[in-house]
């Protein structure tokens, strides 16, 4: 079966982008990683990408802190084209992405969330969780439209909430359950046409 090309957009660590190559590497994951673009020049997305060996690309975001102007959504949707990217990944990428790049790759790009929404969309989600007093916390993959984190849910993962959790073990908690949980749907996700 063909390999599903992926482009991957990331403002960190890269923890999930990590979690991805190595589900590939290991053959649970029939996917090629085409590209890896990022709006800050010295993330650890890039620098393990480029490790990886996988194109490495730094577009500059700028004049807007949460958004990027249409020009600059274009030069992304012209990088993703020209690497034969077929899917979208967003993996901590903390920038809302708007018409010219979603109208690019139509119900073809995917987010990850650290919380079960619609629950607590936006910033510091688990810490957001933490604060609300829950007893359950989690992530979402879904697909990305011009909200914030209103997309399409398309699975869930939910881990508990104890009672001496602070914000970074429940945060680990957390991303460990996405770093499962990302590569198991991308594995589903079949292209049609
Ligand atoms: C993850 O927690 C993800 O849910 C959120 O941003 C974080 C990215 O982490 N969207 P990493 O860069 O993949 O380690």
């Amino acid at each position: 079966m063909e390999k599903l090309k992926l482009g991957v957009l990331g403002s960190g660590k890269g923890s999930n982008f990590r979690a991805i190559q190595a589900a590939i590497d290991r053959g649970e994951l029939n996917a090629e990683v085409r590209i890896v673009i990022s709006d800050v020049e010295n993330a650890g997305i890039l620098e393990f990408a480029r490790s990886a060996g996988a194109p490495a690309r730094f577009i500059p975001p700028g004049k807007f802190k949460t958004k990027l102007e249409p020009e600059i959504e274009g030069a992304y949707a012209a990088a993703l084209r020209e690497a034969g990217v077929d899917f979208v990944v967003l993996a901590g990428y903390m920038r809302m992405i708007k018409a010219p790049l979603l109208e690019s790759f139509p119900h073809r790009i995917l987010n990850i969330h650290p919380s079960l929404l619609p629950a607590f969309p936006g910033l510091e989600a688990w810490r957001q969780a933490l604060d609300a007093g829950v007893s359950e916390a989690g992530c979402t993959v879904h697909y990305v439209d011009e909200g914030m984190d209103t997309g399409s849910i398309i699975a869930q993962s939910r881990v508990p909430v104890f009672h001496e959790d602070t914000a970074e073990t429940l945060h680990a908690r957390i991303q460990a359950a996405e770093h499962t949980l990302y590569p198991k749907v991308l594995a589903g996700i079949k292209i049609i046409g």
